[in-house]
């Protein structure tokens, strides 16, 4: 499998929490085409084993890959790029990038001189998995760390809870937990909690830097594309969104993530087999 700029980027998550990552893609990128995959079916991706996220996380890039000849992956879940990150990479090093949400973050943040401790928040599966610690003291061992597992806040934005006297409530209860105090940047290891990042600035008053995975990712792949000769120079199709599993709520949630209607596809690629 040769990649070549006319193909599309392949773009998955547990659900669509993952469309923030793929909005700003589109945003930076507007000549690139991508084919999004939210597997639904699965949903959430948080509180599964390690073993099965991978299991869930090959096949979709196999689909993505074999099936929709896209020419780069990005793993557009933390919980998956936790879980699955260094099996994709390393099963198709050579043949086409695979890039997740974890290390542009990492990136950013070490990159900031400003920022001394750092917090994050995350799913429970991402938390037990430990890679953010891991990648930060390998990466800046003088930074000081701590995190939270923040497993309400998922669903609560998926409910379309957010900007409301409810998430005030549940964030409040999180961000007064002794874990979090005395940080002056936190990063939001979870691709749902964009739609939450301007409460959470607003609940620091703006004395916190918080970070969010749609737009530093978006970044690294335009880098990585332009490094590979893969960026394209004109939109060879439409975008095209896949869900495992579909009802209404998932369609009525994604105006939530994109911003506005777009037509879901089902596409349950397991039942093939
Ligand atoms: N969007 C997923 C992530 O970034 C969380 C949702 C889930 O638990 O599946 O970790």
């Amino acid at each position: 499998m040769i990649a070549h700029k006319h193909q599309p980027i392949g773009v998955f998550d547990s659900g669509i929490g993952g469309l923030t990552v793929a909005n700003a893609v589109s945003k930076l990128l507007p000549n690139e085409q991508i084919v999004y995959f939210g597997d639904t079916a699965h949903l959430p991706y948080g509180d599964k084993s390690k073993e099965l996220i991978r299991s869930y996380a090959t096949t979709i890039t196999d689909f993505l890959l074999h099936e929709k000849k896209c020419k780069a992956i990005v793993i557009a879940c933390n919980t998956a790029s936790a879980a699955a990150y260094e099996v994709l990479r390393d099963t198709y090093k050579g043949l086409v990038p695979v890039i997740n949400v974890i290390d542009p973050m990492i990136e950013a943040v070490i990159a900031d001189e400003t920022i001394k401790k750092v917090g994050v928040i995350a799913t429970k599966t991402t938390i037990a998995s430990g890679v953010y610690p891991e990648k930060f003291s390998r990466r800046k061992p003088e930074l000081n760390y701590t995190e939270l597992a923040t497993p309400l806040l998922a669903s609560m934005i998926e409910e379309g809870y957010y900007n409301n006297n409810i998430s005030h409530a549940v964030l409040e209860s999180y961000l007064l937990n002794e874990a979090l105090q005395g940080i002056d940047a936190l990063v939001l290891a979870c691709t749902h909690y964009p739609l939450i990042k301007n409460e959470i600035s607003s609940f620091y008053k703006n004395n916190v830097k918080v970070f969010d995975s749609a737009e530093v990712v978006a970044r690294k792949l335009k880098w990585i594309l332009e490094k590979e000769n893969l960026a394209s120079d004109a939109k060879s199709a439409e975008d095209i969104f896949y869900v495992s599993d579909f009802t209404e709520s998932f369609a009525h949630t994604t105006r939530i993530f994109w911003g506005k209607e777009i037509r879901l596809e089902l596409n349950n690629i397991w039942k093939k087999d």
